[in-house]
């Protein structure tokens, strides 16, 4: 099954919140449902973000009894808002509801047709994303040689996607194509993508994975036990990548010890109109920081910051890795003009 599926008038989605001690489906029957799951954490990475957000639109779409298409446009619009008021940062999720909002503008043809015009781009978004993620991978997976230790950060994972993945798609790609890697993942504090989600689908996978913490980074740099790093990103603006807390500390380390850095990242995770200052850094409940799952482990009284993202400036990057291609340095610059960007 893929991460997300219109299955019936509904969406299908595994409750991300819940792995891997439970695999639990989740139904999701309208716009407020998906919000409630992206704000829990139950859907979460960038491009199932995007996803998401399409379906909860083609949700509405169906569900609607608007006679007219312009009242249809009017509580597509509604959902919108919601959708994007959930979680700020992943670039995504805003791309998807722009796309679908503007093409449904554009459709001319009654309400009923107009419903059934959302649900088919909502399934579109879908599929384009696992289609981009395996050109992606094929193009990443040239970086990588036989024998390399890849060290990747929170989860890009097919979780984090429709399906494949970025980062591990790439990783992916690369022992599809008889490569003999390992991996070592961070295990992404607060929230453990990298623990919960991306040693799972790479045990799942059969790809040899090693798991640390996030303060071991340095160590197995320095030790030489990694000599590649691979992440994905929330979002990729003029100047730096965004991507999960801890991937700006990975990043100097990696230029200290001369590894190199790459970030694997669909078209739709750009926003190359935009600089670093403008994007909205989530922060997240202290609850996160201060516990974990439901174990206190800090002093009632302390304070807290709990930001979901960091910005890494584009010196440390290497590569960016996306479905058109290997972007070195410079080629983003070139790039901003060739791909349609965000309104
Ligand atoms: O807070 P999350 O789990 O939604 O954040 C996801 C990430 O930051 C991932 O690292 C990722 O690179 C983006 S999704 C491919």
């Amino acid at each position: 099954m893929r991460t997300i599926e219109w299955q019936n008038g509904t969406v299908v989605t595994v409750d991300q919140s819940k792995l891997p001690s439970e695999t639990v489906t989740i139904t999701l029957k309208n716009c407020e449902e998906v919000a409630d799951a992206i704000r829990n954490m139950k859907i979460r990475g960038a491009p199932l973000l995007g996803a998401a957000a399409a379906f909860a639109l083609a949700l509405t779409a169906h569900s609607s009894e608007a006679e007219s298409r312009e009242r249809l446009l009017a509580e597509l619009e509604k959902s919108a808002e919601i959708i994007r008021a959930t979680r700020p940062t992943a670039v995504n999720l805003f791309w998807a509801i722009d796309r679908i909002l503007s093409r449904a503008k554009d459709f001319s043809g009654s309400s009923r047709e107009l419903a059934a015009f959302v649900v088919n781009e909502a399934q579109k978004v879908a599929d384009e994303d696992v289609a981009v993620n395996r050109l992606l991978g094929k193009h990443g997976a040239d970086l990588i040689r036989d024998g390399d230790v890849v060290l990747t950060h929170c989860n890009a994972g097919a979780l984090a996607t429709v399906d494949y993945g970025t980062a591990l798609g790439v990783i992916r790609a690369a022992w599809e194509a008889g490569k003999r890697i390992r991996v070592f993942a961070t295990e992404t504090r607060p929230q453990l993508q990298g623990a919960r989600l991306t040693a799972y689908e790479l045990r799942q996978a059969g790809i040899p994975v090693t798991l640390i913490t996030d303060s071991m980074v340095g160590y197995v740099m320095s030790k030489r036990l990694v000599n590649k790093v691979i992440v994905g990103a929330d979002r990729v603006v003029q100047d730096a990548v965004i991507n999960k807390i801890g991937t700006f500390t990975i990043a100097v380390l990696a230029r200290e010890h001369s590894i190199p850095f790459f970030v694997a990242a669909p078209t739709s995770t750009f926003d190359l109109t935009n600089r670093s200052d403008s994007v909205i850094i989530e922060q997240r409940k202290s609850e996160e920081v201060t516990h974990v799952g439901s174990i206190r482990i800090a002093t009632k009284s302390v304070d807290v910051l709990n930001p979901a993202f960091d910005v890494t400036p584009l010196k440390y990057v290497t590569a960016v890795i996306c479905e058109q291609g290997i972007l070195y340095k410079g080629d983003l610059g070139k790039f901003k003009s060739s791909i349609p960007t965000r309104e």
